[in-house]
């Protein structure tokens, strides 16, 4: 679907690494040159016009972001350089504030270092627990399996709604019932999920949501950070600086801006977040819901043809996403993707930032394919033809 909006499409390549970034849309890349050749100026600073148009457009892309995952105000709604980012501000501007010695926070091993690496950071600094939500056999959270890892001592749920590796979806509204009836704040990244699913942070009722524009047809080097207002007007913010104080006199004489300038500190990425409104308007204009259909038949391709391939180990067959991971058995992933990389063939290997997942699947590194709407049937049976046989595998991987 809509391969013509995309240039790198043109470049003969087969790009299957959708996970790790999506291509850009011809609208994206020319909102970013109009920024830049038309009102290429600082935004909230100048007292002139392409400063004022630079400062709407921005701020036009905040009421996008707003709608499109139904947030209820607009300064719930925090540009960030990415998902990372917004995982790092809320674990570390809001809950190291508020967690003490014992608390407990439930992740599972199927996380990306992002919403894994700022809990162990609180281990060392408050002593909380991270403790780990089984996964069952195919490796789906449950919500009786959550119930089974609850203490009193629970204080935070943290999950991807899409996981990198296994492509598996949570059942993040049954989760976030369960732990608001328990006081458990839940956490979601939804980095792998926003691009793909329709996404309602009320009808979820998440206190936090972090995802990234570059994983959505958007530029990189921008994210969102969601929280509920009364959530966001606690936490601390990280960086400190130009845009986000209302004044300052002595050190002890400092005052901040609201919501939600005081988290955007400094020049923010205005070009990017200003591109980024397209990106969002684009993927409406598509369907969300059409992108996860669409989706869901090349998944089903995919894994319907390399099931029968013997030499193939299948590491999610059961997924709801376009993500799907596999070995080639007695070769090492990275040898593969260097295979594929000769036919112009784009995936990612390795352990793809989710490093303990390995102690969950016994699989330390696999090949990744991870769709999006733009790939086609056709670009599969290239990639299937190209798997099918061992030994030419063997013979070209080096
Ligand atoms: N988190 C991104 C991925 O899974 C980078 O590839």
């Amino acid at each position: 679907m809509h391969r013509e909006d995309f240039p790198l499409l043109n470049e003969d390549i087969i790009y299957f690494d959708n996970g790790a970034t999506t291509l850009k849309p011809k609208c994206v890349i020319a909102k970013t040159v109009e920024y830049y050749e038309k009102y290429g100026a600082n935004a909230h600073r100048g007292d002139y016009d392409i400063s004022y148009k630079a400062s709407e457009e921005y701020e036009n892309t905040r009421e996008l972001v707003k709608k499109f995952i139904n947030a209820r105000h607009l300064e719930e709604i925090i540009f960030t350089a990415g998902a990372t980012e917004s995982l790092n501000l809320v674990v570390l501007g809001f809950f190291k504030k508020f967690l003490e010695a014992d608390d407990e926070v439930l992740i599972t091993k199927a996380e990306h270092a992002s919403n894994v690496l700022p809990w162990f950071n609180l281990v060392k600094t408050n002593g909380i627990k991270v403790n780990y939500i089984p996964l069952d056999d195919n490796h789906y959270v449950t919500l009786d399996n959550l119930k089974k890892v609850i203490t009193p001592h629970t204080k935070v749920i943290s999950l991807a709604y899409i996981t990198n590796v296994l492509g598996d979806m949570r059942p993040i509204k049954e989760i976030v019932e369960f732990a608001h009836q328990n006081n458990i704040f839940v956490v979601v990244d939804a980095a792998q999920s926003i691009g793909h699913i329709k996404t309602d942070v009320q009808a979820l009722d998440v206190d936090f949501l972090a995802f990234s524009a570059h994983k959505m047809c958007g530029p990189t080097g921008v994210g969102v950070l969601y929280g509920k207002k009364e959530l966001l007007e606690e936490l601390e913010p990280l960086i400190l600086g130009g845009g986000m104080n209302e004044s300052f006199d002595n050190e002890n004489e400092v005052y901040y801006k609201e919501l939600p300038a005081r988290l955007e500190a400094g020049t923010p990425n205005v070009a990017g977040v200003i591109a980024f409104g397209e990106a969002i308007k684009y993927l409406e204009d598509i369907g969300l819901e059409n992108i996860e259909n669409y989706e869901k038949q090349l998944r089903k391709y995919l894994v319907d043809k390399l099931i029968d391939i013997p030499h193939i180990d299948l590491i999610n067959i059961e997924s709801d996403s376009g993500i799907v991971s596999f070995n080639v058995s007695d070769i090492f992933s990275q040898d593969v993707a260097y295979y594929l990389n000769k036919y112009n063939i784009c995936v990612r290997a390795g352990s793809h930032c989710a490093k303990i997942l390995k102690k969950e699947t016994n699989v330390k590194n696999s090949v990744r394919v991870s769709l999006y709407f733009y790939n086609t049937f056709e670009e599969i049976d290239e990639l299937v033809d190209l798997l099918t046989d061992k030994d030419k595998i063997l013979k070209e991987m080096l």
